[in-house]
């Protein structure tokens, strides 16, 4: 029998990557291999994201390209994650070249559905099939032998619908997953000597489960990790929230040597009354403290954050507001969107009144400012040397490694290809465009 071909497409976030990477191990456990290209496989999958109208044009497009594909192809599409939760009315209206939408509630059938849509003729059909049951999410984390890297999903949803977002909708209300499943995760992850891993949520400070009357919240399963881990170096999470990041969760970061000094702490805008139109529950003098705090006590911490600009109402003084924060905390980098009115939130009811080329306009300003400011703190790090976990070899220059410092820095070095997946002591000794170049300092013994 030929071996079956899944193509995947993934766009979005770690969640959706983390998901896409255990659906490949599932598939490959049931005989399945990648498709060398889009052109070979039995199965096209795309895993969506929502997050912004350029994300879902993006998508839109590579849809259009599969459905003319399809017109000589012989392959099922499958369109899953946060566009199928969205838009499944819509893909059953207009769409019938779509084979199947699988919602965000229904992502670990996936196997089976990937199984049944190659063994069923679904030829002839007048719309896709959809699997959109708005069940209880569950928990979909796999890993393969050779990762020295791993996402541990320790929940999903989010209760805080900032009133631009539409990541509460297509992944419904929070849950917590129960610590030994975290824990005995992690465990097996030691087993397979694996260096670092990210605890990811769409909001981790948000974790909490209570088990027999005893509440484990965000800080408690940390201290319950660090406690059990021995061969795990780097402990990242990702997404926090500003408004509640505990002095605790402070005190255990700088108390551990697991614990990398990175935090993403996103906080969108630098105006209290945007702030407040976007329902983020906090002011910019409670970030400003936090950060102070967070300095104070980890005083090479790397702080990175998302801004989001041209939010309805934004005026030319709240915009400076956002430029003038930036410029005075220096992020060591930052990711920044201009605002897409998302249907079905509470800021699509406010009127997207910031016209495009303002929009553009005021983005490619605090582009242009934080690339100056990220330009200046890699510099700073020139003469020290640091801890990389390697990750590849360099696409552009044979003999060159590519790995990360734990302030999430890429460094590039010389070295073999046999240093994958392990720590190398580096010291940084230049800048080329956003990448540090460095030497390896080998101990005796190397
Ligand atoms: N859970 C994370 C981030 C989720 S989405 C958090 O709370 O910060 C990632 C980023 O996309 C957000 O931080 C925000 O900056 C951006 N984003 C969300 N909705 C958007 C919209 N409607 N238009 C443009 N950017 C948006
Ligand atoms: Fe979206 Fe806000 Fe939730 Fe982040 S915290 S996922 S920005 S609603
Ligand atoms: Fe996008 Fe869904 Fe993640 S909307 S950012 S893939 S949660």
């Amino acid at each position: 029998m030929s071996l079956k071909k899944i193509w995947i497409e993934t766009y979005g976030c770690q969640m959706n990557k983390a998901e896409s990477r255990a659906l490949q191990i599932l598939l490959d456990r049931k005989g399945w291999i990648l498709a060398e290209n889009e052109t070979n496989a039995d199965i096209v999958l795309l895993n969506t994201c929502s997050v912004r109208n350029k994300a879902e044009e993006r998508i839109w497009g590579r849809i259009g390209h599969f459905r003319h594909l399809k017109k000589t192809g012989n392959f099922k599409l499958i369109i899953t994650g946060c566009m199928a939760e969205r838009l499944k009315q819509r893909f059953i209206k207009e769409t019938p070249d779509i084979d199947i939408v699988v919602g965000n509630f229904q992502k670990q059938n996936l196997v089976e559905i990937c199984e049944k849509a190659i063994n069923e003729r679904l030829n002839g059909k007048k719309h896709p099939q959809i699997y959109a049951d708005n069940g209880e999410y569950s928990f979909y984390s796999l890993h393969e032998k050779t990762d020295f890297k791993a996402f541990v999903p320790i929940m999903h949803g989010c209760n805080n619908y900032c009133s631009y977002c539409i990541v509460p909708y297509v992944r419904g209300r929070e849950i917590s997953r129960p610590p030994e499943e975290i824990l005995s995760e992690i465990s097996f992850l030691e087993e397979r000597n694996v260096k670092e891993i990210t605890l990811l949520g769409q909001n981790v400070n948000s974790y909490i489960f209570t088990n027999n009357c005893f509440p484990v919240d965000f800080s408690g399963i940390l201290e319950e990790i660090i406690t059990s881990i021995k061969k795990i170096k780097w402990i990242r999470f990702l997404t926090s929230h500003p408004k509640d990041f505990p002095e605790k969760l402070i005190a255990i970061i700088s108390g551990s040597p697991y614990l990398c000094h990175h935090i993403h702490l996103p906080v969108q805008h630098g105006s209290d009354s945007i702030l407040k139109k976007m329902n983020r529950g906090y002011t910019i003098s409670h970030y400003l403290h936090l950060i102070e705090n967070i300095k104070k006590r980890i005083s090479d911490i790397a702080i990175t954050t998302d801004i989001l600009i041209g939010f309805p109402g934004e005026t030319e003084s709240d915009f400076y507001a956002t430029y003038n924060f930036m410029k005075e905390i220096e992020f060591d980098d930052a990711f920044m969107y201009r605002y897409s009115v998302r249907e079905g939130t509470k800021a699509s009811l406010f009127p997207d009144d910031i016209p495009e080329r303002v929009k553009l306009d005021r983005l490619g300003q605090i582009i242009e400012l934080q690339q100056g400011i990220s330009k200046k703190k890699k510099l700073k790090k020139i003469g020290k040397t640091l801890n990389v976990l390697v990750e590849k070899v360099s696409k552009k220059k044979k003999g060159e490694l590519l790995g990360r410092t734990e302030y999430d820095d890429m460094v590039i070095f010389p070295g073999s290809s046999d240093k994958i997946g392990s720590f190398c002591r580096v010291t940084l000794t230049s800048l080329q465009g956003n990448t540090l170049k460095g030497e390896e300092i080998l101990c005796p013994g190397d």
